[in-house]
This record gives structure tokens, sequence and C-alpha cells, in this order.
């Protein structure tokens, strides 16, 4: 059988359920403990041989809002990879930019872990072969989650990850109000006590019980990501007013927030009603248990 000519897999957008922060590490850095989930509105990730490379290619609605990066996640994902494989970096990547950045559903962490999925399969890695989860780490505290790319429990500063309970059939409505609203300075704002962690112990019976279990819980970078971007309340609001909606929260240091649904039809019905706000990007999504499947183009194909 000849290599594949090229492997394409889908980089989801990461929603943090829940986010506790419950310490502070002396280098600044946070520990976290969270719920994260992934949805199936994504990045594209292509991947094929290059003897030139590796190199990369944005397209894509939110291309430009990377133009000014160095030096791309995905990019240093795919040296990571063939360095720890000790083979050269042959590749081109192309990436259709689709989620918004700096908006908090980890979309650079997520195309770098679709990086590893794609080249893991390209280059023809068995499954669990070790060297794609070796290499995650490094290249950011979400890339783990990414790359296991299903529900999970998250701790340390986001690094160490454990299966979380089986989660219900559910669907979101993502909301991003068009404003970046970068990670850092939503750290540097957060102020007062620390949470406790507060993992699920069991799987939730349907998305109202899922829902009624997060409704205990938080995000406690809310607060300090509507001080910087105010239009994430309107957001929140928005989604709240949505017919069936069951809990409405932003993901990560924001500005996305989602609002969780029984069905998909409930979820396409908000999602209708809230477009056409000027400057928003609105989405419905599916809930993934799993992560998506690489498709194979064949060579000469
Ligand atoms: O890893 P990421 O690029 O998302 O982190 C951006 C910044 O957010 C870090 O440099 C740090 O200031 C802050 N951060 C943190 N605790 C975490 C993750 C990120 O304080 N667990």
């Amino acid at each position: 059988v000849s290599a594949p000519a090229a492997v394409r897999v889908a980089a989801p957008a990461k929603l943090n359920l829940y986010l506790h922060v419950v310490g502070r590490r002396p280098d600044g850095y946070h520990l976290l403990d969270s719920l994260v989930a992934f949805a199936d509105d994504a990045d594209l990730v292509e991947v094929r041989p290059d003897p030139e490379g590796p190199a990369i290619e944005v397209t894509g609605p939110a291309a430009a809002a990377l133009a000014d990066e160095p030096d791309n996640l995905a990019l240093r994902a795919a040296r990571a990879l063939a360095g720890a494989l000790g083979r050269p970096p042959a590749v081109s990547i192309r990436l259709d930019k689709r989620l918004p950045v700096a908006a908090g559903v980890g979309g650079g962490s997520a195309d770098a872990a679709a990086v590893l999925r794609a080249l893991a399969r390209l280059w023809g890695l068995p499954d669990g072969h070790p060297a794609p989860a070796a290499a995650a780490p490094a290249l950011g505290a979400d890339v783990p989650a990414c790359l296991a790319c299903r529900p999970c429990h998250m701790g340390g500063i986001g690094e160490q990850i454990e299966p979380a309970p089986a989660l219900p059939p559910v669907w979101a409505v993502l909301a991003n109000p068009g404003l970046p609203c970068p990670t850092p300075p939503v750290f540097r704002a957060r102020t007062g006590p620390f949470s406790g962690p507060a993992r699920l112990a069991d799987a939730p019976a349907d998305a109202a019980a899922l829902a009624a279990a997060l409704a205990e819980r938080r995000n406690d970078l809310e607060g300090p990501a509507r001080a910087l971007v105010p239009e994430i309340g309107d957001v929140l609001g928005a989604l709240e007013g949505t017919r069936g909606c069951l809990l409405a929260r932003m993901s990560g240091s924001g500005a996305t927030c989602f609002g969780l649904y029984p069905d998909p039809a409930t979820a396409a019905r908000a999602a209708a009603a809230l477009a056409g706000r000027p400057g928003w990007r609105v989405r419905a999504a599916r809930l993934l248990h799993a992560p998506p499947e690489p498709e194979v183009l064949p060579a000469g194909g």
C-alpha cells in the first residue's frame, strides 16, 4: 500500500463545561479543575508529504487573526512529532481556520492536536503509538485534552487529564461577540479566594441532569473576563433567553459562551434566533463522545 496523498481531520472546539481555579503556582500559572468537552464546530487540518516542509498555509474566516503569529502551534506540533520519531518534518499543513482566535475554545491547541492525529495517520503510526501523546504537553497545557478529544476532567495547569463520567447526548450553541479576549490578562484580573475541585462523580442521566450538575459549578474566569470584555454579559444574556436553554456559560477565559440544549432542533432554533447580531459568530453544535476520524485521501486520487 502506498502512503496516503493527504490526511484531513477536524480540530474541534474545546468547551469548559465548568472551570474552577483552585490555586496558583509560584511561577504564576493557575491550578485548574475543569470538565472539558468537544464540539463538532471545528477548524480543519490537512497534512500532506512535502520534501520542502514543514510549511503551513492558513485559510478561512479567522486566518487574518493568526497572521502575526511567528510560529504557529500547528507547525511546532509537526516538528515535535517528527523529532520524536527521528524523521524529517517533511510535511505541509493546510489549516482552515474557522474558530475564533483568543476566544476560550482552545483553537490553537486543537489545531496542534489535530496535526498530531493527522500525522500519526499519514506516517502510519499504529493506534496507541506513544509519540503523539508524549509530544502534546510541551506544546501547551490544553493540547493533551485536545488530543484525547473526549470529555475529560482537567487538573494541574490543564495538562493532567482523566476521563470524565460518560456525558449524555447534549447539543450546544457557541456564541462569540467578535472581540478578542487574550488569556493572560484574564488570569491576572482574577482575585479573591480559590475554589475547591468539584469533579462529577456520576454520569448524568440526561442533558437536564448534566445542566443541573453544572449549575452547581462555575467558570471562575467569567467575572474577570467580563470586566475586560463587558459584551460577554450580553452573550450570556442572549443565550439564556433562547427557548430550551438548559444552561448558559462562558468557556475557558472567554469570550466564547455556550448554551446547552436537549436536542439538535432546539439548539438549531436557538442559533437561528441569535443569528444576525452584528459581529457575533453563532454556531449550533453537538458535543462529541470520541475524536473525529481522520479522512485519508488516497495517493493518485
Ligand atoms: O497556555 P495558554 O497559552 O492558554 O496560557 C496563556 C497564559 O494564561 C499563560 O501564560 C498564563 O499567564 C495564563 N495561564 C495560567 N494558568 C493556566 C493556563 C494559563 O495562569 N493554567
